[in-house]
C-alpha cells in the first residue's frame, strides 16, 4: 500500500467513526497533533520566562485548555466588574518543554492556537513570534526557524495579558482557554484553513491553496477525493499544478457527487473531502489535508422568509456566549455537546455565536448535530463600549481578524450567514459609551438615540457607512455563498450600517414595534431578528401575580434594586428594550417575512447580571440556567418549536403558605386543552389562545397533589403531577450518562437534589451538599445556577439552590469506575458509580 492509500484508509476509518456519532478528540486534519499536555503555568508577570534557561520547576503543571479566572474568587474589586463576571484578570505565563517527534529536515513546524484571552505573546526558544490581541481569534506561528531538531529540548512560552479591564461586556476568561495543536508538514503543503469547498447542486467547487516553501519550483498533482459518511469514496478529481518556489498557488477544481444526501437540521449528512498533494516527479505524497462539507441550499427572502433545501422554515435560534458555567471559558467538547443536545431537544435549530468568533469545536458539532449558525466577528469596531475593549486594536487588526474568521469557518455547512458586528456604535454619527460604567454602557446601548445621529437619505456615505461596506466587502472577497448581516439596535433606515447598503440581511436586535414596518422601510430586503426577548428569570423563583409585568430596570440611569435579587419564572419580567418569550414568538409566528429569531440567550452566562449589580455576577437571560437546569420557559419553546415530542409542563412547585392564591401554568402541545385537578377536584379546563401560549389557573393553595391532564379530541394525551414536598430527607444523584470516555476530557454532569422521603424535590431546600469523587474521574466543578452565589466553582461542596445543585466530573484518562458520594448534614447521603471506558 502506498502512503496516500494508508492515509486514505486512516481517514476513512475516522470518517466512519464520526458518522457513527463518536466524537474525535482532535480535528480531522491528521497532520495535526494535540499540543495540550505538559504545560507549566504561573500567575503573574515574569518577563524572563520567555528564555529557554528559565527555571519553571516551581510552576504549576497543567494541561490546556485552561482558564485561571474561573479558579478565582468573586469580588467587587476585580477590575472586570460584575459585567465581566467579577472574577480576576491579570497576567499569566505558560511554558512547555517539548522534543520534536521526528526528523524535521524538509518540514515546517507550526503551532496553532484556537484562542487565548488575550494579548497572547508567543516565544519559542527565546525568540518572539508575535502577539495576538484579539482573545477570540485563532492564530498560528511557523516555529521552524527557532527549533532544535534531533531530540533536543525546545521551549515554547506564552504570555497572556488580560490585566486591563473592563475589556468585555461579559465574562471572557483568562488564559489559553482553547486547544493548541502542533502541525508538522512538508515544505510543500496546504496551509491551515487553506481550502474552500462550496457546494452547488451536486457539484463541489473547490479552491485549494498550496504553499511551496522549498527552494525549488515544483510540480504536483492535487487529488481531491470525496468520502461519504459510510467511509465510501464517492467522487474524485485530479489535476496537475506548477508551484513557483516561495509562493502560495491556488488550484481550482470541480467534482460531481451523484445524488448527494443533503445536509439539513434534521439529517445533518456530511461528506469528507481529502486533498492529497503528490510530487509529480517522485510520486510521493507531500501533504494530505481533510475537511468536511455538506450539500445544502438556503434562501433568505424578503417576503417568504427563510428556506433550507427549498423547504420553508423558521430560524428558531438562540444566542450563546462562550463560557461553560463552572468550567469557565475552557473549551470542552463534552460540555458543548451537552448544551447543544439540550437546545436540540428544545426544538432550537440555530445558534448565533455572540459576539465573537466561536471555538472550532462548536462549529464542528453544529455541522454534525444539525444547527444553523450565524458566525459573528466583533462586538465593537472603532468606538469603544468599555474602557479597554477591542476598539483599541480595531484599526490595526480588524482586517486580519475578520479574514481569519471567514477563512477558518467557511467550509462549515452549518454556517449560513456572517455577522460583521453587534450593536456597534457606528450605527450613529456620534455615540459614546466609554465614559460610563460597564453596567451603564450595557444599558444605554438599548435606550435609543436621537434622530440627528442618523444618516440622511441621499446624503454622501458617512465614514461609518464606509466602514460597514469595507467589512462586508472583505467578507465577500472570501465568500460569496453566504449573506452578510449585523446585529443592529437602531432599527431606523437612517442607521449608518443600513445606509451603506452593504448588508444582505436586515438584522434587528429587539425593537419589536419596528418589525411590522420592515417591508416598508427596507423594501426587498430579507429580515432576521438577530437578537430578541431578553426576558429575565431565576430558575425556581415565581413572582405573583403572574399577569403583572415587571420591566426591569426601569431606566438605564436610575439604580435598580429589588430585595429578591431574583427575576420571575412566569415570563413576566423583561428588560425595557426586550419582550416576553411569548411576545416575540408571536411576531415570528404571525409574519411570514420574518426569517426567525435568535433569543437572548440559550444558556445563562457569566457576567452581565442585568437588572442587578453586585452581589449578582451572572446573567438572568438564559432559557437554561448556568448549571444547565432548564427554567420553566424551556418547555414553552419545546411545546412551540417542535411537535415530535409531546410536552406537558406544569409549574410552579406545590409548597406554599396555606390559603395563598397561586398562579398555576402549563406549557403543552399536541393537545386541545388541559384540565387541572387539586387533590382530585377539578380546577377547570384551560386552553392556549392565539395570544396566550400557555394554560393558566389561579388556585388557592392547600397541600397535596396538583395534576394536569392534556387531551386531544377528548382523549388523554399526557398527565403531569406536582406534589407538596415534605421535609428534606435524603439526597438524590442523577448522572446525565452512566458511562463516559476514558479520554481525559469527557464529562459527566450529575444533578444533586434534596428530596423528601418519597423522592419529591424540596423546592426551598438550600442544604450544603458535599461531594466526594474517587477513581477514574475528578471533580471539575460545582454549581447550582444561582446568579448571586459567591461560592467558588472549584470546590467540593455547593449549597442547593431551589433544591438542586450540580457536580461535573471529568475523566482522568484511565478506564474503570468513578465513585461519587454526596452528603449533607441531617440528610441521608447517597453514592453512585459511573464507568469510564
Ligand atoms: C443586547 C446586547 C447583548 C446583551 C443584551 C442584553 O443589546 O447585544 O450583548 O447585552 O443586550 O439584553
Amino acid at each position: 500500500m502506498n502512503i496516500s492509500k494508508v492515509w486514505l484508509v486512516l481517514i476513512v476509518s475516522l470518517c466512519t467513526l464520526v458518522a457513527q456519532g463518536a466524537e474525535p478528540s482532535c480535528p480531522m486534519d491528521l497532520r495535526v497533533r494535540n499540543f495540550n499536555s505538559g504545560w507549566k503555568f504561573c500567575l503573574g508577570d515574569s518577563p524572563e520566562a520567555k528564555e529557554t534557561t528559565y527555571d519553571d520547576s516551581g510552576w504549576r503543571a497543567l494541561s490546556l485548555p485552561h482558564d485561571w479566572a474561573i479558579e478565582g474568587s468573586f469580588s467587587l474589586d476585580n477590575p472586570s466588574g460584575t459585567g465581566g463576571g467579577a472574577l480576576p484578570g491579570g497576567i499569566g505565563w505558560y511554558r512547555k518543554t517539548f522534543r520534536l517527534p521526528e526528523n524535521i529536515a524538509g518540514k515546517r513546524v507550526f503551532v496553532d492556537f484556537d484562542g487565548a484571552y488575550m494579548n497572547a505573546s508567543v516565544f519559542v526558544n527565546g525568540t518572539f513570534l508575535g502577539t495576538r490581541p484579539y482573545g477570540y481569534a485563532s492564530f498560528s506561528y511557523d516555529m521552524t526557524g527557532c527549533l532544535s531538531a534531533g531530540g533536543s529540548e525546545n521551549v515554547i512560552a506564552v504570555r497572556i495579558d488580560n490585566a486591563e479591564q473592563p475589556n468585555s461586556r461579559w465574562y471572557s476568561g483568562c488564559g489559553i482557554y482553547r486547544n493548541v495543536w502542533l502541525r508538522i508538514v512538508d515544505e510543500v503543503h496546504i496551509p491551515k484553513d487553506g481550502t474552500f469547498v462550496m457546494s452547488e447542486g451536486s457539484m463541489l467547487n473547490v479552491e485549494t491553496n498550496i504553499e511551496n516553501l522549498s527552494q525549488k519550483n515544483r510540480k504536483v498533482r492535487l487529488v481531491t477525493t470525496v468520502i461519504d459518511a459510510g467511509g465510501k469514496e464517492v467522487a474524485s478529481v485530479s489535476s496537475g499544478k506548477k508551484l513557483p518556489k516561495g509562493k502560495c498557488t491556488v488550484a481550482k477544481q470541480s467534482v460531481n457527487v451523484r445524488n448527494p444526501k443533503l445536509w439539513d437540521v434534521d439529517s445533518p449528512n456530511l461528506y469528507t473531502v481529502v486533498f492529497s498533494v503528490i510530487d509529480s516527479k517522485t510520486g510521493k505524497t507531500l501533504d494530505t489535508y481533510t475537511t468536511t462539507t455538506g450539500f445544502r441550499t438556503f434562501r433568505f427572502d424578503a417576503v417568504k422568509g427563510f428556506s433550507l433545501n427549498g423547504k420553508a422554515m423558521k430560524i428558531n435560534g438562540v444566542c450563546m456566549h462562550h463560557d461553560a458555567g463552572a468550567l469557565g471559558a475552557v473549551v470542552n467538547t463534552a460540555a458543548i455537546t451537552r448544551q447543544l443536545r439540550m437546545l436540540k431537544d428544545m426544538g432550537c435549530n440555530a445558534i448565533r455565536c455572540t459576539h465573537n468568533p466561536p471555538a472550532p469545536e462548536l462549529l464542528d458539532l453544529c455541522d454534525r448535530m444539525g444547527f444553523l449558525v450565524m458566525d459573528e466577528s466583533f462586538d465593537m469596531w472603532r468606538k469603544r463600549k468599555s474602557a479597554h475593549d477591542y476598539s483599541r486594536y480595531f484599526d490595526e487588526w480588524h482586517e486580519r481578524d475578520l479574514d481569519d474568521l471567514v477563512r477558518r469557518d467557511r467550509n462549515h455547512p452549518s454556517v449560513i450567514m456572517w455577522s460583521i458586528g453587534n450593536e456597534v456604535l457606528e450605527q450613529w454619527s456620534d455615540a459614546k459609551a466609554d465614559t460610563l460604567s460597564l453596567a451603564e454602557a450595557n444599558l444605554i446601548l438599548n435606550f435609543g438615540h436621537s434622530k440627528d445621529q442618523l444618516a440622511g437619505e441621499g446624503e454622501e456615505m458617512s465614514v461609518n457607512s464606509l466602514i460597514t461596506a469595507k467589512l462586508a466587502n472583505r467578507v465577500r472577497a472570501l465568500d460569496t455563498t453566504r449573506p452578510i448581516t449585523a446585529g443592529c439596535n437602531e432599527p431606523n433606515p437612517g442607521n449608518h450600517l443600513f445606509r451603506s447598503n452593504a448588508l444582505d440581511i436586515i438584522g434587528f436586535n429587539y425593537h419589536d414595534d419596528w418589525f411590522k414596518d420592515v417591508p416598508k422601510n427596507f423594501p426587498g430586503k430579507p429580515f432576521n431578528i438577530t437578537e430578541s426577548v431578553s426576558a429575565l428569570m431565576t430558575r425556581g423563583y415565581y413572582r405573583m401575580p403572574a399577569d403583572t409585568m415587571f420591566v426591569w430596570p426601569e431606566r438605564w440611569d436610575k439604580p435598580f434594586f429589588d430585595s429578591s435579587l431574583s427575576c420571575s419564572s412566569y415570563d413576566n419580567c423583561h428588560v425595557p428594550w426586550g419582550n416576553t418569550h411569548e411576545g416575540t414568538m408571536k411576531h415570528v409566528r404571525d409574519n411570514e417575512f420574518i426569517t426567525g429569531q435568535f433569543v437572548w440567550t440559550g444558556f445563562d452566562y457569566l457576567g452581565e447580571p442585568t437588572p442587578y449589580g453586585w452581589p449578582a455576577r451572572s446573567s438572568y437571560f438564559g432559557i437554561i440556567d448556568l448549571a444547565g437546569f432548564p427554567k420553566d420557559v424551556y418547555y414553552l419553546y419545546q411545546s412551540e418549536w417542535q411537535r415530535e415530542k409531546t410536552v406537558l409542563h406544569l409549574f410552579p412547585h406545590w409548597n406554599w403558605e396555606e390559603g395563598r392564591e397561586v398562579d398555576v401554568w402549563a406549557y403543552y402541545n399536541n393537545a386541545d386543552e388541559v384540565e387541572l385537578f387539586l387533590n382530585g377536584a377539578s380546577q377547570g379546563i384551560s386552553r392556549k389562545t392565539d395570544d396566550r401560549l400557555h394554560a393558566a389557573w389561579k388556585v388557592r393553595f392547600e397541600p397535596g397533589t396538583l395534576t394536569a391532564v392534556s387531551r386531544k379530541d377528548g382523549v388523554e394525551i399526557a398527565r403531569k403531577e406536582v406534589r407538596t414536598a415534605g421535609l428534606p430527607h435524603h439526597l438524590r444523584l442523577t448522572p446525565d450518562r452512566a458511562e463516559i470516555a476514558a479520554d481525559g476530557t469527557d464529562l459527566c454532569y450529575i444533578t444533586a437534589e434534596v428530596v423528601d422521603k418519597d423522592g419529591m424535590v424540596c423546592p426551598w431546600a438550600t442544604d450544603k451538599i458535599t461531594f466526594s469523587v474517587e477513581g477514574t474521574a475528578f471533580n471539575a466543578g460545582v454549581d447550582n445556577g444561582s446568579p448571586i452565589s459567591h461560592e467558588p466553582f472549584k470546590a467540593d461542596s455547593r449549597k442547593a439552590f431551589y433544591g438542586k445543585a450540580l457536580l461535573i466530573v471529568q475523566s482522568n484518562g484511565s478506564e474503570g469506575v468513578c465513585k461519587i458520594k454526596a452528603s449533607a448534614p441531617g440528610l441521608e447521603s447517597v453514592g453512585i458509580n459511573i464507568k469510564t471506558k
